[in-house]
């Protein structure tokens, strides 16, 4: 348990750790290619580790240079694993590892944590059976554990209705060992990580914007080239404190080496419309990533706004913070079509309208989203995380605001994906 108490202001200068879905995607490619790559920041944290002990399982070799990992790659000549792969707490890994176990002719089973034996895999195991993989488990296959046995497949053209970067990853992965071309369509374009590394690694990759949306397309059988990849600070890890910034007056932050891809900065975009004051400087690309210093000064009381569901993908694990400023401004804001949200590492729906109700917010819940009344201020409360690394986080913020004491259930959580949260929280906060 940890007491909050209210904060003064936020200054300084900070670079969060690195990007959470570009440190999982290093490791994976990495260990596909043929050669020895570098790469360069890499984010530890209970998530990405549990990737990088996967592959280390499947015969992969990795050693660690002070924040830098170098990999030596198996070129897809995997070993059959002796034991049950851990994703732990990460969908990530589970969806992208089952699209490269899909590859592999050897038997392996996957398994996670309690919320992650919860989550629907089904969306991986339909595409990745279609390709010709055999995969069984739980539920019809639709929760872990799950076993696979691999090989021979063939690629196919997938329409990716919810938009998820897991399942477009997880099928390129299984694609690249494919016959012929695997294609994804997409109505609004998820996170395209996945595909700015592999054509970093060398692989060609076809891109069109269509009348339905986005597509993508790759050829089976081309091979990774090893390389060096920079990871980027993580925007969402970032969202926090760019939240506090924005809501308490005297604020003034500096967001070192920020990733701002267009796909992934939503946040930020949301929050300008709010009326906040966000501005990118020195922009540039590293490792086919935009990247920028993020500039963020408070600027007076914001505005409400309405997230619609083609914005969604841009700020999906955004908005649990994102709730806490709408809960702050001016006005009646609403979330719609983010039933997505139900299925994450908690059901952000309930514990975002939950916890917010618990601070004295007037929250109306829908079945893909909710309405939020702002108020003046939040008042303190027991905060319930359910264990979700992004809930602890956001609502530290919001017992960092409000007035009275506010109490967070299991703060050890952050280290999912930011292990150093409350340190650099105290950091800019002093
Ligand atoms: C991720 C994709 C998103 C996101 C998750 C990370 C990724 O999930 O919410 O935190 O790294 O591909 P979906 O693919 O389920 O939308």
């Amino acid at each position: 348990m940890l007491k909050l108490k209210k904060v003064k202001r936020v200054k300084g200068e900070l670079r969060v750790p690195s990007d959470k879905s570009i440190s999982h995607r290093a490791v994976i490619l990495s260990s596909l290619a043929e050669g020895e790559s570098y790469v360069r920041e890499w984010l530890s944290s209970e998530d990405t580790e549990a990737t990088l002990q996967i592959v280390l399982s499947l015969g992969v070799e990795a050693k660690r240079e002070g924040r830098n990992l170098r990999i030596s790659g198996k070129d897809f000549l995997f070993r059959e694993p002796t034991h049950i792969l851990d994703a732990r707490n990460s969908g990530t890994t589970a969806r992208l590892m089952m699209g490269v176990l899909a590859t592999q002719g050897f038997f392996s089973v996957l398994t996670g944590d309690e919320s992650l034996r919860q989550r629907p895999m089904l969306r991986v195991v339909e595409p990745l059976r279609q390709m010709g993989a055999f995969l069984d488990g739980r539920e019809l296959a639709n929760k872990l554990p799950i076993c696979i046995r691999g090989g021979h497949l063939k690629g196919i053209s997938f329409l990716n209705k919810k938009a998820s970067a897991q399942v477009k990853s997880s099928l390129l992965l299984a694609g690249l060992r494919a016959e012929g071309f695997t294609e994804v369509m997409e109505p609004v374009l998820s996170r395209d990580h996945t595909e700015r590394m592999l054509k970093a690694f060398g692989v060609e990759l076809f891109q069109m914007e269509t009348e339905s949306g986005h597509m993508v397309k790759l050829r089976g059988g081309q091979r990774l080239e090893a390389t060096e990849i920079y990871c980027p600070a993580d925007p969402s890890s970032a969202s926090f404190f760019a939240a506090l910034a924005v809501l308490k007056e005297g604020s003034e932050l500096y967001l070192k080496d920020l990733m701002v891809n267009p796909t992934r900065d939503g946040f930020f975009r949301k929050l300008k419309e709010m009326g906040a004051k966000v501005s990118y400087e020195n922009l540039r690309e590293l490792s086919g990533e935009p990247v920028a210093d993020v500039h963020v000064v408070y600027g007076g009381r914001l505005r409400a706004v309405n997230v619609e569901s083609h914005e969604v993908p841009s700020l999906i694990d955004e908005l649990p913070i994102l709730a806490v400023v709408m809960a702050m401004s001016e006005g009646t804001s609403k979330v719609r079509g983010a039933q997505e949200l139900r299925v994450k590492e908690s059901d952000r729906i309930k514990t975002v309208v939950e916890n917010l109700r618990a601070m004295g917010v007037k929250v109306e819940e829908y079945e893909d989203g909710y309405q939020i009344e702002g108020v003046e201020s939040l008042k303190g409360a027991f905060i319930k995380t359910y264990g979700d690394h992004r809930i602890a986080m956001a609502f530290s913020i919001a017992g960092l605001l409000a007035e009275g004491e506010t109490v967070i259930d299991n703060p050890k959580c952050v280290a999912v994906s930011y292990p150093q949260f409350y340190r650099h929280l105290e950091e800019i906060t002093k």
